[in-house]
């Protein structure tokens, strides 16, 4: 995760953003801190970046690159604005220890996990506004991945994140949820027939960021105002743990933006079970 030390709106480069709304920087660090403090209180370790002047949109973490067993590639961001994050993300990466053992050179346009998902063994990935489809070719080389190429469609939904949830990767489909009206025609029969199970989203969700979440296959952490998503979630077995990220949503990103899953290389089942449980039990 990155602090919005210096998060604000001063370029429009999505739907979202509007130069006129002003950010309240107290308020969204208390609750970019609260994220935090959230995924600790739950057993999960968070690493930081340090915040860099004059990049207000680096809060975004999740676009900062992706990683999967322990090789990582950085973005190379759509918008000039954004440009330099890479460079700061793939410093970060190439240092992070944290199980990375290899930095993979992009040399396509993709913006990390904000279009990059990875669903079990597959990797679903975004195009249409940001991520290029060159990029999923370049991932699926990298990663040795099957990827899923998917076309959205809707400017609000710019970045796969926003348009799409994977709640769990250890069922096989993975379970997601996503809204069917963010993608083309041949995508949402894509989904369709990969997904028959996954959770339907509604407008309602997607137009508060809903589906940008985080999940650790039983706690989705998610903004507290995609109150149906909640309901469906519960029915199906999960506990959707609600935050305010009302300051963060002025960029256009709520939770799963704020954040860049590590995966790490090998990690000893053992340990990381020991390690959630020690946490809960002190939480
Ligand atoms: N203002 C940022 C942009 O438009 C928001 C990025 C949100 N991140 C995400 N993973 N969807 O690039």
């Amino acid at each position: 995760m990155c602090p919005p030390t210096y998060f604000d709106v001063v370029y429009e480069i999505n739907p979202w953003m509007d130069l006129g709304v002003p950010v309240d920087a107290s308020r969204a660090l208390a609750q970019w801190e609260h994220l935090r403090a959230t995924y600790e209180a739950h057993g999960h370790r968070v690493d930081v970046i340090d915040p860099v002047p004059g990049l207000p949109d680096m809060v975004y973490a999740a676009n900062g690159g992706v990683v999967v067993g322990g090789r990582a590639l950085a973005a190379r961001f759509t918008y000039p604005e954004r440009r330099p994050e890479g460079a700061a993300y793939e410093r970060w990466l190439a240092a992070a220890g944290a199980g990375i053992t290899s930095l993979g050179q992009a040399t396509e346009q993709n913006e990390g996990e904000g279009d990059l998902l990875l669903a079990g063994d597959v990797m679903l990935a975004g195009t249409g506004f940001r991520t290029s489809r060159a990029a999923h070719a370049e991932v699926a080389a990298l990663f040795g991945l099957e990827v899923v190429t998917l076309e959205l469609v809707d400017p609000r939904y710019y970045h796969l994140d926003t348009a799409l949830a994977v709640l769990d990767g250890g069922t096989s489909p993975a379970t997601i949820a996503y809204l069917r009206e963010a993608f083309s025609p041949a995508s949402q029969a894509e989904l369709a027939e990969r997904y028959p199970d996954a959770v339907l989203a509604t407008p309602e969700d997607a137009a508060v960021l809903g589906l940008n979440v985080v999940s650790d296959g039983r706690h989705v952490f998610l903004t507290d105002r995609a109150t149906g998503l909640h309901d469906r979630l519960r029915e199906r077995g999960f506990e959707p743990v609600g935050v305010d990220l009302s300051e963060l949503l002025k960029g256009g990103g709520s939770v799963k933006c704020c954040t860049l899953e590590l995966r790490p290389a090998t990690v000893p089942s053992t340990t990381t079970t020991t390690a959630v449980l020690d946490e809960e039990a002190r939480a």
